[in-house]
C-alpha cells in the first residue's frame, strides 16, 4: 500500500529523476545492484507482485517508548525502503513493534511503497475486532494489505471477520500463521478447507519440514507463502561463524551467509517472500542483496542444503 503522501513524493521522484535514478540509490552503497533487477514473486490470487524480501519485526521492534532507539530502527527501515523492499510483518502479540513501526514509518523522509502484513492473536473474537482496529491506528494507516490468524488462535471466528473486511476492501489479503515447525497437520486442513490468500511458517535451510508436504500444498492451492525464522531466530549464523561461503556460491556472487541463507529460501517456486528481522542497518543490507543477482535453481539448492548439513 502506498500512502498518499508518499505517492505524491514517490511520483514526483521518478518523474524528476527517472527510474534509473531509483536505482541510482544502491549505486552510492554497492554499484553491483545499480544494474541489477530487483527480484519480485506474484501473489497466486492477483497477480500482484512483491519482492521477495520482507522484513520480521518480533523483538527488533519492540523496543518500547526510547526515542533513540526508534531512531535506529528507522535507519534499519529506512534501508529496507531503499533496497525496494516493501512487506513488513507484525503482530499484536510483538509488544510495542506495531507502535514503532507507526512512529518509524512517519519518520522515513525518502520515498517508499508498503506492503502492511499484520495479525490477529486472542482466543476472543470481539477482542480480535478490538486488536485489528487498534492496529490501524499504531500503524496510522486506512488500510491493510495482510491481516493474518496468529498461530491459528480462534481461527474459525478470526477468519469469518476478515472475510468480511475483505468484502468492505478494508484489507487485501487474508492468511494464517504458525512457526517452528508447530501444528503443520492443522495448518494443512485450514489450507485446504478455507479460502486463503495467504499462509505463513517456518521455512530455512536448516528447518525443512515444510518440504514434506506443506511448500506442495500451497503452491497447489494457489495460497502465497511467507517464510518466518528465515535465520532460524539468528541461530544459523552459529555455524556459520569463521567458515567461508563455498568457492561455488562466491562464483555466482553470492558474497556474505545471509544472502546464501536468504537465496535457498526465496529461489523455492512455491516461496512468495521471506521475513528476516533484524536490529541493524547494515544486516538489512545484507538481507536486501540477496534479492538481486543470481538465483538457484533446484539442484543449487540441494547443494547448498547438503553443504550446510556438513558444517
Ligand atoms: N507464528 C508467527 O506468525 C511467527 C513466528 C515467528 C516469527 N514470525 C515472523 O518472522 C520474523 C522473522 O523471524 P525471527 O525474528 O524469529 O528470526 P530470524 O529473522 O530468523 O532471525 C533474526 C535474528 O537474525 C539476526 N540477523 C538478521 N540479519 C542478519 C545478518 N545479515 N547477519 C547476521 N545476523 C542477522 C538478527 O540479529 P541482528 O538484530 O543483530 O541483525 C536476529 O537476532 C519475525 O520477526 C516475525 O515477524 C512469525
Amino acid at each position: 500500500m502506498i500512502n498518499k503522501r508518499n505517492l505524491i513524493k514517490t511520483s514526483l521522484f521518478f518523474t524528476l529523476f527517472g527510474i534509473s535514478s531509483f536505482k541510482n540509490l544502491f549505486s552510492e552503497n554497492n554499484s553491483n545492484y545499480s544494474k541489477s533487477k530487483i527480484n519480485k514473486k506474484v501473489i497466486a490470487k492477483t497477480g500482484q507482485k512483491i519482492p521477495s524480501i520482507g522484513m520480521g519485526t518480533w523483538l527488533t521492534f519492540d523496543v518500547g517508548h526510547n526515542t533513540k532507539t526508534i531512531l535506529k530502527r528507522t535507519e534499519v527501515l529506512k534501508k529496507f525502503f531503499e533496497y525496494g523492499g516493501e512487506l513488513i510483518d507484525s503482530s499484536p502479540m510483538y509488544g510495542t513493534s506495531e507502535r514503532v513501526i507507526g512512529k518509524c514509518l512517519e519518520k522515513i523522509d525518502i520515498p517508499y511503497k508498503l506492503f502492511s502484513a499484520t495479525k490477529v492473536w486472542t482466543p476472543n473474537t470481539w477482542h480480535g475486532k478490538k486488536q485489528i482496529k487498534n492496529s490501524f491506528n499504531l500503524w496510522k494507516v486506512n488500510k491493510f494489505d495482510l491481516i493474518q490468524v496468529h498461530n491459528l488462535v480462534n481461527y474459525e471466528e478470526h477468519l469469518e471477520n476478515l472475510y468480511e473486511l475483505k468484502r468492505s476492501k478494508v484489507i487485501d489479503y487474508i492468511g494464517i500463521t504458525t512457526s517452528h515447525g508447530w501444528r503443520h497437520e492443522k495448518t494443512m486442513d485450514i489450507m485446504k478447507r478455507y479460502n486463503l490468500d495467504f499462509v505463513q511458517f517456518t521455512y530455512n535451510i536448516f528447518d525443512v519440514e515444510a518440504e514434506k508436504y506443506l511448500l506442495d500444498l500451497a503452491y497447489e492451492k494457489n495460497i502465497s507463502v511467507i517464510a518466518n525464522r528465515p535465520f532460524q531466530g539468528g541461530s544459523l549464523f552459529n555455524y556459520t561463524s569463521n567458515k567461508q561461503l563455498p568457492v561455488w556460491a562466491k562464483k555466482e556472487g553470492i558474497n556474505n551467509w545471509a544472502s546464501f541463507f536468504l537465496k535457498f529460501i526465496i529461489s523455492h517456486p512455491a516461496i512468495t517472500c521471506a521475513i528476516p528481522a533484524t536490529t541493524n542497518a547494515l544486516h538489512m543490507e545484507e538481507n536486501m542483496q540477496s534479492m538481486y543477482g543470481f538465483f538457484p535453481d533446484k539442484k543449487f539448492r540441494e547443494k547448498m542444503k547438503s553443504y550446510f548439513k556438513e558444517l
